[in-house]
């Protein structure tokens, strides 16, 4: 099968688009014929070298998938041949077949495409995660999405709104602000123009947010902190701006607010029937019209290094996917 491979850390044009072994299934794997793959930030972070975790070589990446069973291994499956999956996988999803853990598999609904489907889990997954079980948000309340036109970002929107939140969008340019306004955002920043902190103060006559939505990180992180309100609780997501923020922790003790992390993955790893319910209200959501992913582009798999570098210069609004037919 053919797959893109990361042969050592680097740019995204060192990945090689190879021929690898077709590998078998443990007996609690399944083997999919991969569809839809898509892109995720974490994605430019393990091929650097840079992630939580480094897979031995060579190794593909790509986590979010969809496909079609090929082969089940001899433990007992939920799954058989044929069936069409989504699912995630902790690397190996920018391949013509990638094994996967049964537990990590959810039959496909039927009115979504491969490419929705491999870009729903991981985005979906993660805000309303953060949301509901991390910032206990409640109906009513403002919440502040940072880098609000992006994969978790524009879920962040779509959610916080559909959960009776007022939602308030930052982002870099007008095309993403518009975006996140047909996404639900009641109010948009532009947070390379203006000024984060007394923009947020204004639109909310003072009191400021009751939840941060932060995949950025850097200065951005601080300046929103700034902005809380009483009680109010930062979601640390992520640091797509390459910097880890170092806050004063006395901004936390004048609010009687909360810094509060967010790691989907270990979460459905640790608590795998809230993860469960999770998922089975986002994709009962999606079979409602309720939420639906934006798909920006889509690239063959040969092109998925380009894919990746568009991420990385920040062109992407939504999501990106791998798509196989292509
Ligand atoms: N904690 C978890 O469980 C979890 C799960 C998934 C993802 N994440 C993390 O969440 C973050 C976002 O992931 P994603 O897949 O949504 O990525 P994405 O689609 O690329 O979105 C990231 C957003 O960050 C902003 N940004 C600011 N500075 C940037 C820079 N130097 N390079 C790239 N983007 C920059 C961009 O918006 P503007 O141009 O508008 O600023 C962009 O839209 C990543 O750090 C990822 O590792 C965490």
């Amino acid at each position: 099968m053919k797959a893109i491979v990361c042969n050592q850390f680097g740019q995204p044009n060192t990945l090689q688009y190879q021929e690898v072994a077709t590998p078998s299934p443990k007996e609690d794997e399944i083997l999919i014929s991969v569809k839809a793959c898509s892109v995720n930030f974490p994605d430019t972070l393990i091929i650097q070298g840079k992630y939580q975790f480094r897979p031995p070589f060579p190794f593909s990446p790509g986590s979010d998938v969809a496909g079609i069973v090929l082969q089940v291994g001899k433990q007992r499956s939920p799954f058989k041949v044929g069936d069409a999956v989504v699912g995630f996988v902790p690397f190996g999803g920018f391949a013509e077949q990638v094994l996967i853990k049964s537990s990590d598999c959810f039959p496909k609904p039927k009115g979504m495409t491969m490419v929705n489907a491999a870009a729903f889990l991981l985005a979906y997954g993660t805000s309303y995660h953060a949301l509901k079980d991390r910032a206990n948000l409640l109906k009513d309340e403002t919440v502040l999405v940072l880098g609000a036109s992006g994969g978790v970002g524009l879920t962040a929107v779509e959610l916080a709104k559909l959960m009776g939140a007022k939602v308030i969008a930052a982002a870099s340019t007008k095309e993403k602000l518009a975006l996140c306004q047909q996404f639900g955002a009641d109010e948009v920043i532009h947070y390379q123009e203006e000024n984060l902190k007394d923009r947020v103060k204004e639109l909310t006559n003072g009191k400021g947010v009751d939840v941060i939505f932060d995949p950025v990180g850097g200065s951005f992180s601080e300046a929103a902190l700034r902005a809380i309100a009483w009680k109010g609780r930062h979601l640390v997501v992520g640091f797509a701006n390459g910097e880890i923020p170092k806050i004063p922790v006395n901004l936390t003790l004048l609010k009687g607010a909360s810094i509060v992390g967010v790691f989907w993955g270990a979460f459905a790893q640790k608590e795998p029937q809230k993860s469960l319910a999770n998922i089975q209200q986002l994709l009962t959501w999606f079979s409602k019209g309720k939420i639906n992913p934006h798909i920006d582009k889509t690239y063959s798999l040969q092109d998925a290094p380009k894919a990746l570098e568009d991420m990385m210069q920040r062109k992407v609004k939504g999501k990106i996917v791998i798509d196989m037919e292509l």
